[in-house]
């Protein structure tokens, strides 16, 4: 399955378009369609409810995206957070320099009379053997000697626009959780060890924004600060160092629990030239994406460097007492950080499975059942009779109370689980003659609608008053196998 394929499916299904489409689209900005909306609630509601809600040592809080300027000054974003790049002279476009090798280039030939063509990133020419040296895109301008660009947006805060206002969308949502810890420490008489989370848009003016989802402007993150007091130790080893392996391996069997397959999922340790200012060690788990491995998420061990800054800069006391010592200590801080959008366009491409199924071609996004946009589908079997129909609407209404629960009756039933299969939908009911009977022939219904399960296409006849016990079980956890078996079984018609 290539990149291709997800972009088509998203935009064709609801779950994702260009933004400001109707103009152009702006430049790799992406809305969530209605669809989308409800995958990315529910990761975001998942990793809320994992990691924050049901954890004793978890709390979390909602900052707001402009902060004070110096924040950004004591982060080190506005010395560090830059990378290099370089101009085209001729067409004028911006490149990163450490990515422009990995884009496809065109050259005009000198082996051929000059013939335009579009070479792989890193090959050289076929005919006349040359490598790029030229802009990427237009293949005619030099390209500029590297210089750094900070990836903050700049704006104005009040109606002057002067050095004195100057305000930056937050490029990640990490610092407003060592701004306001001794806010949450106090207010909420944590002991160490304990952790922040939150989950917010940030922001970074990308060089090379691209590939769909995966790197773009505007972004949401989710990220937990979890305080250690580096004195400690757990298990014979230092805290720090303890609870970062920690929290890796639980990041992982996090992602695993929600459908990523082992074979695409894999652990990258920083190398020492790479970290980033603030890190003693950083992991990365890596995902096999369409484009190939690429980050998922980072891991940080980000030391006391960040409440060392901020207590410099602000001149507060960012400290812990630590009763049995009886001492002031500055907590380190391990730091999983993790993009909701890549955690989503990840959902997808692992879900996403094509398979033939009598004779015809079958799309299917497997998505677990709490991830899954639409939890159920209520389909009437013939939309002509109005009982069927009259059903149909009371059993999406009851279920609608808990779940996300659609109804659908604008194609035959073959058709229309074919749509639901191909956004995601574990199960389908379906309210048939029998179910209510025929009035004119005299014939009782017996109350009860089929429900199919989307990977196996199984079938289960169920009576109406038991669905939501049903769903109960299913969606949340509960195995088709082990549910149906309760109730008759039935072939896909
Ligand atoms: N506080 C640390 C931090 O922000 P990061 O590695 O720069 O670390 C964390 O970002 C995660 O945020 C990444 O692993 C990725 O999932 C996501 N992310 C970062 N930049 C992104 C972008 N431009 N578009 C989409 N997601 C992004």
């Amino acid at each position: 399955m290539t990149m291709d394929t997800l972009v088509s499916l998203c935009k064709r299904r609801g779950f994702i378009f260009q933004s400001s489409e109707i103009y152009g689209g702006t430049g790799s900005c992406y809305d969530y369609g209605p669809l989308g909306v409800e995958l990315k609630q529910n990761i975001k509601r998942l990793l809320w409810r994992d990691f924050v809600q049901s954890r004793a040592d978890m709390v979390g809080i909602d900052a707001s995206i402009l902060m004070h300027p110096t924040v950004w000054k004591a982060s080190g974003h506005l010395d560090h957070f830059t990378d290099p790049m370089v101009d085209c002279r001729e067409c004028r476009l911006r490149f990163r320099a450490d990515h422009v090798d990995t884009l496809p280039w065109t050259h005009y030939c000198p082996a051929t009379k000059g013939n335009k063509f579009t070479i792989p990133p890193g090959e050289p020419c076929g005919h006349c053997g040359a490598r790029r040296t030229l802009c990427p895109d237009c293949g005619k301008g030099e390209l500029t000697a590297p210089r750094q660009f900070n990836l903050m947006f700049k704006t104005f805060m009040g109606p002057v626009e002067e050095d004195a206002s100057v305000a930056y969308l937050r490029p990640e949502t990490a610092q407003a959780m060592f701004v306001n810890f001794d806010n949450v420490l106090q207010s909420m008489r944590m002991k160490l060890p304990f952790g922040i989370a939150q989950v917010g848009r940030s922001f970074r003016n990308e060089i090379t924004p691209g590939n769909f989802i995966f790197r773009t402007r505007e972004f949401e993150q989710m990220e937990i600060e979890y305080f250690v007091n580096p004195r400690d130790a757990v298990e014979g080893r230092a805290a720090d160092e303890y609870w970062h392996d920690r929290w890796i391996a639980d990041c992982m069997a996090w992602f695993r629990r929600y459908g990523l397959s082992e074979e695409n999922l894999r652990l990258r340790e920083h190398e020492k030239d790479e970290l980033s200012h603030y890190s003693k060690r950083t992991v990365d788990i890596d995902y096999r994406f369409p484009i190939g491995w690429s980050e998922l998420m980072g891991i940080a061990n980000r030391t006391d460097f960040d409440l060392k800054q901020h207590a410099k800069f602000s001149g507060k006391s960012l400290t812990y007492f630590d009763e049995e010592r009886k001492e002031h200590v500055v907590p380190y801080v391990v730091e999983p950080a993790m993009g909701v959008d890549r955690a989503l366009l990840a959902f997808m491409a692992d879900a996403y499975v094509e398979e033939e199924v009598r004779g015809e071609r079958r799309v299917v996004l497997r998505f677990h059942p709490e991830l899954a946009p639409v939890k159920v589908a209520v389909l009437p079997l013939l939309k002509k009779r109005d009982e069927i129909v009259r059903t149909a609407h009371v059993i999406r209404a009851d279920l609608a109370k808990q779940w996300r629960v659609v109804y659908d009756d604008t194609a035959a039933i073959g058709r229309l689980y074919r749509r639901q299969d191909e956004v995601g939908t574990p199960y389908c009911v379906t309210v048939d003659v029998q179910t209510v009977g025929d009035s004119e022939k005299g014939e009782a219904g017996d109350g009860k609608v089929t429900i199919r399960e989307r990977d196996s296409m199984e079938q289960a006849r169920v009576p109406i008053d038991a669905l939501r016990a049903v769903f109960h079980d299913l969606l949340s956890g509960g195995a088709w196998s082990q549910v149906a078996t309760r109730f008759e079984r039935q072939i896909e018609k």
